[in-house]
């Protein structure tokens, strides 16, 4: 086996370095430059890091998603069900067959219908953020929305509602590279607890269902077939946790983007129908999901090197985006980008399932804040995360 195009961490590529995780960006560059087939010793894997690469292999049948149980497998079983039955782990016919069967019940219809709703939403967090005087933009706004959109879609009423960014984060936290055994205990206790969470709200829908998503899940049936009980519990979290996750830090990463450099922001409050192009060059600029990763079932020729059968590659979806060969004034936040080809969302049959729905909470969220907090300022400097994988900041401190 020949590693023979370079080791990533030769051009600055370490998710364990804070200086790296604050700003991947020049490290990328060097990569896409350099070795745009690169090994990752650490993982194991190679790396693409070029927008042409990054979108065609997404979308390349010669390689697709494997998930390799936790090991122990014993102790890492609640978590690794969650994987096991989830639609993003699977390849056909698995991944065909589930697609399809949550896509009867998560329909363009159910996404339009929560226009109004999240409307409603963000003006009234956009106002509680005005009435405080400011604030902590992600704890304000970023969070709750989400959370809230994804919850009231599926039927999560009330307090429950709490229960679920702790769950997530926790779960997804054994995504990260740097991921440890503190971690992995949290990641396997919520496991259980949202389980068990399911379980029992499954029964209740089941016997009084609701017009929300999980009774429709619950209640599905197509031509004969039907989720079961793994994998209704699988979607549901798959759901619950993709659906807020990435786009709380959209929220923050394109707000800090904006807020950055005040010309931006003065130019969406100036005509706040850019707010969909601004949405997606958040995606593209300063996008809250790194990396996700392919093995590869027969030899695939990458640029410059070969991916093994049986190899994983991780393709840096933070590096297509700023590809130079890919998009005009990469490194900059153009607020009215009018072409923007990013692969934010994924691309081939594991395009986001919820992208529709992102946009639609996205989109009015950065047009209530232009619209009713036009003189929306950082207040300090926002603290990132201590993380890669999922991308984005732990406060974004704001005046107004
Ligand atoms: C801006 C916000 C979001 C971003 C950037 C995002 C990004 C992504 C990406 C990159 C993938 C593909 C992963 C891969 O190819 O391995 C994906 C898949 C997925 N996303 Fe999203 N997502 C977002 C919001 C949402 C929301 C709101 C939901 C649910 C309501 C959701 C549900 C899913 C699901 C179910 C999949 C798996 C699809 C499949 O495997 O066929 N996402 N997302």
């Amino acid at each position: 086996m020949s590693h023979a195009p370079g080791s990533a961490t030769d051009y600055g590529f370490d998710p364990g370095d804070p200086a790296f995780r604050a700003d991947p960006y020049p490290a990328y560059a060097r990569l896409r430059e350099h070795a745009p087939l690169a090994w990752y010793p650490a993982r194991g894997w190679w790396l693409a890091s070029r927008h042409a690469e990054v979108d065609a292999l997404l979308r390349d049948r010669r390689l697709g998603r494997v998930f390799v149980p936790r090991r122990p497998t014993e102790r890492f079983a609640p978590w690794n069900l969650l994987n096991e039955h989830a639609m993003l782990e699977l390849e056909p016919p698995d991944h065909t067959r589930l697609r399809r069967l949550v896509s009867h019940a998560f329909t363009p219809r159910r996404v339009a219908g929560m226009r109004e709703r999240i409307r409603t939403l963000t003006d009234a967090l956009t106002d509680e953020l005005l009435e405080a005087g400011g604030g902590d933009l992600l704890a304000t706004l970023a969070e709750p929305l989400p959370v809230a959109v994804i919850a009231e879609l599926l039927g999560i009423e009330g307090s429950d509602r709490d229960l679920l960014r702790p769950w997530s984060n926790a779960i997804v936290a054994l995504y990260e590279p740097q991921a440890d055994d503190t971690a992995a205990e949290a990641a396997v206790a919520a496991s259980v607890a949202f389980t068990a969470y399911l379980d029992e709200l499954i029964v209740e829908r089941r016997s009084r269902p609701g017009d929300d998503l999980l009774s429709a899940l619950v209640a599905l049936q197509v031509e004969g077939d039907r989720l079961s009980r793994e994998e209704l519990i699988a979607t549901a979290v798959l759901l619950l946790n993709a659906g807020h996750e990435a786009s709380v830090n959209v929220i923050g990463n394109g707000m800090a983007a904006l807020l950055a450099v005040p010309e931006r922001y003065a130019r969406l409050v100036a005509d706040p129908g850019l707010a969909p192009r601004v949405v997606e060059e958040a995606i593209r600029y300063d996008g809250p999901l790194s990396v996700f990763t392919r093995t590869a079932f027969e030899d695939v020729e990458v640029a410059s090197g070969t991916v093994r059968s049986g190899e994983v590659v991780g393709l840096l979806l933070g590096s297509a985006n700023r590809d130079p060969a890919a998009f005009d004034a990469a490194d900059d936040f153009v607020v009215d980008r009018e072409v923007n080809p990013h692969v934010g969302f994924g691309a081939g049959i594991h395009f986001c399932l919820g992208a529709a729905l992102a946009r639609v909470e996205l989109q009015e969220a950065f047009t209530a804040l232009a619209v009713r907090a036009p003189g929306l300022h950082l207040s300090a400097d926002p603290p990132r995360r201590d993380a890669f994988q999922f991308r984005g900041y732990r406060q974004l401190p704001v005046g107004v």
